[in-house]
């Protein structure tokens, strides 16, 4: 079994004061920082950019991992690794060329990773499978965090699973204290988690309990 790694989103954490959201969530044992990057187009709702993905990279030791759900993102890559990304995940649906962008992520020296909204097929990524260094399993339809979990994506996770045991696979939405033992189960190990972590009062107890819960 792979390693599993909690990355706490931050899309609902407090902005004026994300420095200290973001040494919770260290101190509370992540693996990483995942970014929700959202640009009003590809998704109905528009978050932050790289500038402040370089603000967190110079808060923090924990790896950035950009969740990219934007149009064109092949215009942004280099933006994100200048910023500071480590993995930079871009959505099969956001580009007519996957191959290329995936090729030009890893040129710029970051992790390459795919992402697929719940209605995607998998089929749409299997070819890609070899060239990246995770897959991310959207259980949302991306766009806003505190959503429940979609149960159906669970097949897609468990399917990629048998496909590639020793992938990386990401889940993404309605990660709670109660639905991740499904994701694990799943054969999923790297858990993004949102209001489950930034909602509760004490950001760092819970995130510590999350690592505990996977361990
Ligand atoms: C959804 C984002 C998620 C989301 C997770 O579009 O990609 O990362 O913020 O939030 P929760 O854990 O609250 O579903
Ligand atoms: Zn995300």
């Amino acid at each position: 079994m792979k390693n599993c790694i909690i990355a706490p989103s931050v899309l609902n954490a407090n902005f004026l004061q994300l420095g200290q959201g973001i040494k919770a969530i260290e101190n509370g044992g992540a693996g990483l920082v995942h970014l929700d990057i959202m640009d009003g187009n590809f998704v109905p709702n528009i978050s932050f950019g790289p500038g402040i993905s370089a603000c967190v990279k110079k808060g923090t030791s924990l790896p950035l991992d950009c969740h990219l759900m934007i149009a064109n993102p092949e215009s942004y890559v280099a933006e994100f690794a200048k910023a500071g990304a480590s993995i930079i995940t871009v959505h099969a649906e956001t580009t007519n060329h996957l191959d290329r962008l995936l090729h030009q992520i890893r040129e710029l020296g970051c992790k390459p990773a795919v992402a697929i909204n719940p209605a995607t097929p998998i089929e749409n990524i299997k070819y890609v499978l070899d060239i990246v260094d995770m897959v991310l399993v959207m259980s949302v339809n991306p766009g806003f965090g505190g959503q429940s979990m979609i149960a159906y994506t669970l097949d897609k996770v468990k399917c990629i699973r048998d496909m590639k045991p020793e992938l990386d696979i990401q889940i993404d939405g309605g990660i709670n204290l109660k639905t991740i033992g499904q994701a694990k189960e799943a054969g999923a190990n790297i858990f993004v988690v949102g209001s489950a972590i930034f909602g509760t009062e004490n950001p760092e107890e819970t995130c510590r309990k999350f690592v505990e819960l996977v361990k």
